[in-house]
């Protein structure tokens, strides 16, 4: 155990106050008997793990942060069982590397393995309900561990039962990969059309990874410590979904305001999907906003991003989520929901 440990140097964001203690927990089994201890105790934990996706306010948390740093990945026939605490984009090389195709759509992302379920990871056209076989979880008010299937974890566009609750830890997940080497189908164009390829084709999976890189180290979406475009937490905002009997309303807000001009839109479970980093950029709050100066600011390359630029705080941060939020919302009626958990702190 640490006392004291800053979680800015534990998240991609690189902002946060400490923690009380951290305790690093490098086996699936010590992190099981750490928690279950800390529940019995009544201590207060959050638990980190590849912290992509946290905003910690600047007064730290008041309890125990866990780190989640269990990291083996074995692959096993065509399946591959990783623990929550291996670097996403590890698992995905070496399942590339070892000539699986299944998971290089999702190259590039950043965080933990045991992360991508629980809000159903996705990117250009696959997301991990793709391919996802079972998870382990700890319950964490029983304290058992147990096997989960896809079916019991109600994955939906950006979510599952795990997100937003804290009662049930991954403790590793097994994916099904392709034998013969070649991606998913390809179904995003923009990638689609990069690779040269059809939409629906598939391609070898080490050619797809090396092209979805490419595009999101385009977009400042691929971690580099000596780049302040890319201290985010990828996606700050999910993209809405706009419920059919709002549909109108929505696009005459956008007409009203743009004119006639195409808007970005994918048909969605309940309604219709828009493209968050394109209604921010269209109310006013374009790439780098609100200027070079800035502590916090957009991302040069991608709206959807909000970054820090080396010294920025998580007020800052939240300050610039707020505005970029309520901007929106008054252009278009559309409310925006951010993606990364918040610690400490409400939007
Ligand atoms: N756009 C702008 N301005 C910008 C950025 C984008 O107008 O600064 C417009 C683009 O022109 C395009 C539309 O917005 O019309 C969509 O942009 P893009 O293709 O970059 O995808 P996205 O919807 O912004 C989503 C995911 C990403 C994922 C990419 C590729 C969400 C919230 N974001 O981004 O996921 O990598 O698609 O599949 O679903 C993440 O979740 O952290 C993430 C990075």
């Amino acid at each position: 155990m640490r006392e004291g440990v800053p979680l800015a140097e534990l998240t991609t964001l690189r902002v946060g106050g400490p923690a009380t203690l951290l305790a690093e927990c490098a086996s699936t089994e010590t992190l099981v008997e750490a928690v279950r201890a800390l529940d019995d105790a009544g201590v207060p934990t959050l638990l980190v793990a590849g912290g992509s996706n946290l905003l910690v306010c600047d007064a730290g948390f008041d309890g125990v942060a866990v780190r989640i740093a269990n990291d083996g990945v074995q692959i096993d026939g065509t399946r591959v069982l990783v623990q929550a605490g291996a670097v996403w984009d590890d698992v995905v090389a070496k399942t590339v590397a070892a000539g699986f195709g299944g998971l290089e759509c999702l190259s590039g992302i950043p965080g933990s393995a045991g992360a991508t379920p629980v809000q159903n990871v996705g990117a250009y056209g696959v997301e991990i309900a793709a391919l996802l076989r079972r998870v382990q979880l700890l319950d964490r008010t029983s304290g058992d561990v147990s096997w989960a299937g896809p079916e019991r974890l109600g994955l939906g566009y950006r979510t599952s039962v795990l997100k937003h609750r804290d009662d049930a830890l991954v403790l590793a997940a097994e994916f099904e990969l392709h034998s013969d080497g070649l991606s998913e189908p390809l179904r995003y164009r923009e990638l689609a059309a990069a690779l040269g390829a059809g939409e629906g084709e598939r391609r070898p999976a080490a050619q797809v990874r090396e092209a979805v890189l490419g595009l999101r180290g385009s977009k400042a979406m691929v971690l580099d410590a000596a780049d302040h475009d890319t201290w985010s937490a990828g996606s700050f905002f999910t993209n809405p979904v706009i419920a059919p009997d709002r549909v109108a309303g929505v696009l005459a807000a956008i007409a009203q305001r743009l004119g006639d001009v195409p808007v970005p839109r994918y048909p969605a479970d309940q309604g219709v999907k828009l493209s968050a980093g394109w209604l921010i950029e269209r109310a006013g709050f374009g790439k780098g906003y609100p200027g070079a100066d800035a502590p916090a600011r957009l991302s040069t390359k991608h709206t959807l991003a909000l970054t820090n630029r080396g010294a920025a705080t998580a007020a800052d941060l939240v300050a610039l989520a707020r505005s970029v939020r309520d901007g929106v919302q008054t252009a278009f009626g559309v409310r925006l929901e951010p993606e990364p958990v918040l610690v400490g702190h409400a939007l």
